[in-house]
C-alpha cells in the first residue's frame, strides 16, 4: 500500500473549495454549449429535463467527493486504497484509470475551443465585429478555425496557463486564480444580464426559456440533457474526485455539492437568457449549434453600442470560465503523476501538460478542412465530444455511485455524507444505489445499443 502523506494539501476553507468546485463545474459547457443544446432541443423542456438529470446525478456527485476525501490521493491510487482497505477488487483501480484518461482526452480538445475564446476575446476588443456582415463574421470564424497555426498558438497559450497555474499547487496556485477568477465571472455575467434585461429582448428569451412545449421531449432529448448535466458538473472524470480529495473532514459533502449544482445550473441558465436576449433582439435563430456564440453573437456585437465593450465582457466571461474548469481537467493526471513517480508537481503539471497539448493537436487538423483529420469520417473532434461526453462519463458515474453505495461499509457512507435527518439519508442512500445508477445506466445502454 502507498504509505500515508504526513499532512496532505488541504484547501483553505469550505468557501475555497465551493469556488474549485464551482469554477471546474462552470465552463464552455454552460456557457458555449448549453445555450445552443437547449436552442436545438426547443428551449423549455430541454431546461426541465436538464434540471431533473442535475437532481439525479447529485447523489454521484456527493459520492465522487466523499471517495476522494476517502482516499486522499489521486483517483487511481484512492480507489486502489479504499479498494484495499475495504476488501474490495483491486480491479476498482481501473475506474481511476477510466477518470484520468477521461480528463485527459477532455482537456485535449478543451484547449483548442478555449484557445478560440481567447482569439475572440482580442478580436472583439479590438473591434473587429463593427458592423461585420453575416458573410464577414463567417470568415473570421473560418480564417480561425480553418487556420491550423492560428489554433495551435491559441491552444499553447491555454495550456501554458493551465499547466502553469497548477504547478503552483493546491493553495497557491488553484485556489488562488478561483478566488480572484470566480467573483470577476460573477461580475462579468450579472453586467451581461443587466445589459439584455435593461435592453434587449429579455422577457421573448425568458419565454423561449420557460414555455415549455412537451411535444418536443423524446429519449434523445433526455439522452442529451444526462450528458450535458454530467459534463457541466464535471462529474464521473475524477475532476470533483481529486478536489475532493483535498476536503478538510468537517465539511459538509452534500450541503457544498448541492450549492455548486443550484450555482451551476443557474449560471448555464442565465448564460442563455443573455445568450437568447440577444439572439431575439437581432431577429437570428436560436437552434445555431456550436456556430451560436463564435458566429452569430459576434455579428450582434458589432451591431450593438459598445459592442466592442460587451463582446470583449462576453468572452472574457468564457475565457475565465475556461480556465477555472482546464486546471480540474490537467488536476487528477498531475496528482497521480506526482505520486507515481514521486516528481515535484511543476515538473508533473509541464509534463502532462505537454501531452495533453500533443494530443490538441489532433483536435486542431480534425477542424481544418484542409487535413480533416477522422475516424470512419466523422471528425475526430466529434468522436472524442461523443467517447466522453456520451459513454465515458456516464459510466464513470455509475461506477462511482456503484462502489460509493455499494462497496463502502455503510457505517463510512453514514460518516462521510453526514446527514442528520434520518429519512433523508435514507433517500440519499437509496438514490445512490439503485435511482441514479439504474437511471443512468439504462439511458447509456440506450444511447450505445441506438448507435450502433
Ligand atoms: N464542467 C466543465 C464545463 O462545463 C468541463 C469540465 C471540467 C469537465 N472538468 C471536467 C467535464 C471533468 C467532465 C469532467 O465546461
Amino acid at each position: 500500500m502507498i504509505p500515508e502523506k504526513k499532512v496532505r494539501n488541504q484547501w483553505t476553507s469550505q468557501l475555497t473549495f465551493i469556488l474549485a468546485v464551482t469554477g471546474s463545474a462552470i465552463g464552455l459547457g454552460n456557457i458555449w454549449k448549453f445555450p445552443y443544446v437547449a436552442g436545438e432541443h426547443g428551449g423549455g423542456v430541454f431546461i426541465l429535463i436538464y434540471i431533473l438529470a442535475v437532481l439525479l446525478i447529485l447523489p454521484v456527485m456527493t459520492g465522487e467527493i466523499m471517495l476522494g476525501r476517502r482516499g486522499r490521493r489521486s483517483p487511481v491510487n484512492s480507489l486502489a486504497r479504499l479498494a484495499v482497505d475495504f476488501n474490495r477488487s483491486p480491479k476498482w483501480k481501473l475506474l481511476g484509470w477510466l477518470a484520468i484518461a477521461g480528463g485527459f482526452l477532455i482537456l485535449s480538445y478543451y484547449s483548442v475551443i478555449a484557445g478560440w475564446t481567447m482569439a475572440y476575446l482580442f478580436r472583439a476588443g479590438a473591434g473587429i465585429f463593427n458592423n461585420a456582415t453575416v458573410e464577414g463574421v463567417r470568415s473570421i470564424y473560418e480564417s480561425l478555425v480553418g487556420d491550423p497555426e492560428k489554433m495551435l498558438a491559441w491552444h499553447t497559450l491555454f495550456m501554458m496557463v493551465t499547466a502553469g497555474i497548477v504547478a503552483y499547487g493546491i493553495k497557491g496556485g488553484i485556489e488562488r486564480m478561483v478566488s480572484y477568477c470566480m467573483p470577476m465571472l460573477f461580475v462579468l455575467l450579472l453586467l451581461l444580464l443587466l445589459y439584455v434585461v435593461v435592453d434587449g429582448a429579455f422577457m421573448e428569451s425568458l419565454r423561449f426559456m420557460f414555455v415549455f412545449d412537451f411535444s418536443k421531449v423524446s429519449i434523445e432529448t433526455c439522452l442529451v440533457a444526462l450528458g450535458q448535466a454530467f459534463f457541466s458538473l464535471s462529474l464521473g472524470l475524477g475532476a470533483v474526485m481529486v478536489y475532493g480529495s483535498y476536503l478538510p473532514a468537517h465539511v459538509r459533502i452534500v450541503r457544498t455539492a448541492s450549492i455548486v449544482a443550484a450555482v451551476d445550473t443557474l449560471v448555464a441558465i442565465v448564460a442563455g437568457l443573455v445568450v437568447f436576449a440577444l439572439v431575439f433582439e437581432y431577429g437570428m435563430q436560436p437552434a445555431q449549434g456550436p456556430g451560436l456564440v463564435f458566429k452569430t453573437l459576434p455579428l450582434i456585437f458589432g451591431r450593438m453600442p459598445a459592442g466592442e465593450f460587451f463582446g470583449a465582457a462576453f468572452f472574457l466571461l468564457l475565457m475565465l470560465a475556461a480556465w477555472t474548469s482546464g486546471i480540474s481537467l490537467i488536476e487528477p493526471s498531475v496528482a497521480w503523476m506526482c505520486e507515481a513517480f514521486n516528481c515535484s508537481r511543476g515538473f508533473a503539471a509541464w509534463v502532462v501538460g505537454f501531452i495533453a497539448w500533443v494530443l490538441g493537436i489532433g483536435t486542431i487538423f480534425s477542424f481544418s478542412d484542409t487535413a480533416q483529420w477522422s475516424i470512419y469520417s466523422v471528425s475526430l473532434f466529434n468522436v472524442l465530444d461523443y467517447a466522453t461526453a456520451n459513454v465515458m462519463l456516464p459510466l464513470g458515474g455509475v461506477l462511482i455511485a456503484v462502489f460509493a453505495g455499494w462497496k463502502l461499509p455503510a457505517v463510512v457512507l453514514r460518516e462521510e455524507l453526514n446527514i442528520v435527518h434520518p429519512g433523508f439519508y435514507r433517500l440519499w442512500r437509496l438514490m445512490l444505489r439503485y435511482l441514479s445508477p439504474g437511471i443512468i445506466l439504462l439511458i447509456l445502454v440506450y444511447q450505445v445499443w441506438d448507435s450502433l
